[in-house]
């Protein structure tokens, strides 16, 4: 009789610790503020438009690190203490190139040529502040719809239990583009993890019905967004358009290896 329930117990235990094992919860937050202060097992930062984009193709094409920061003081100060020739300074503020700094936020500047080899140290208007906020996860990667298979892959392998979305937005506000990827990351997920994948929150769900809207038609999303309309006000951006918008084209996670250090992950896949 003993004997009988203790194999019951176990077996119990053991039912549930499986539940525990295959699951995986999925929280999306629209910008940085709404980040509740936890420190999360695994941070995905997104931002479309640009800056998770340009962080993707500028390691795909050899970049040696990318370090975030959202003070531009402390920027300058860190990257004067690098060899001139081992360093890049990238930014923008409303879009547009910070003077004096050797690239904007385009991933089409980032080419081979451009980025092989160097740290480039980087601070754009909502995308940095995003990496900022979630730097104490565990694990913190960056991704585009340019990477979304390439991240989620490398989420899956992880199998942890909490994943933390966190879309850049605009100065504290929604933005279209982020919310169309973290849909398209929940729907990879759902589709292709082992694990039973729960949706958290509204703004997931809400953004896994997005991404069912406009899966066909990425780019016209894009162009569609606010921030989509201010870059087409400030110049001709078709070619940066056509780049964010392709999905799962780059086979690279941008992962952060020490605070504010991104590097392409080369953590099993
Ligand atoms: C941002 O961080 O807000 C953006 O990447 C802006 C941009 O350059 O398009």
């Amino acid at each position: 009789m003993f004997l009988k329930k203790n194999i019951q117990s176990k077996l119990l235990f053991s039912i549930i610790s499986l539940e525990y094992y295959f699951v995986i919860n999925l929280t999306y937050y629209h910008v940085a503020d709404d980040v509740p202060e936890i420190k999360p097992s695994i941070a995905v930062v997104i931002d479309v438009l640009r800056a998770t984009t340009t962080i993707s193709w500028a390691l795909n094409n050899g970049a040696d690190s990318i370090q975030v920061f959202a003070d531009l003081d402390l920027l300058k100060e860190s990257a004067s203490k690098w060899d001139a020739d081992k360093r890049l300074l990238l930014g923008e503020r409303g879009g547009e190139k910070l003077k004096g700094f050797d690239l904007g936020n385009s991933p089409i500047s980032v080419t081979k040529d451009a980025v092989h080899g160097k740290r480039l140290f980087m601070s754009t208007t909502n995308g940095t502040k995003s990496l900022k906020k979630v730097q104490n996860a565990d694990y913190l990667f960056a991704m585009g719809l340019t990477n979304r298979r390439a991240v989620a892959e490398q989420i899956i392998t992880l199998n942890k239990k909490n994943v933390l979305i966190l879309g850049s937005g605009w100065e504290g506000s929604y933005s279209l583009e982020d919310s169309l990827a973290a849909g398209a990351l929940a729907s990879y997920l759902k589709a292709n993890s082992k694990s039973k994948v729960n949706i958290v929150n509204d703004e997931l769900h809400a953004a896994l019905a997005l991404w069912n809207y406009w899966e066909k038609d990425i780019l016209k999303c894009l162009k569609t967004a606010t921030h989509g309309k201010r870059l087409t006000s400030i110049g001709d951006y078709e070619d940066d358009f056509k780049c964010c918008s392709e999905l799962d084209c780059l086979d690279i996670v941008p992962a952060q290896f020490e605070r504010g250090v991104i590097r392409a992950s080369n953590m099993v896949s």
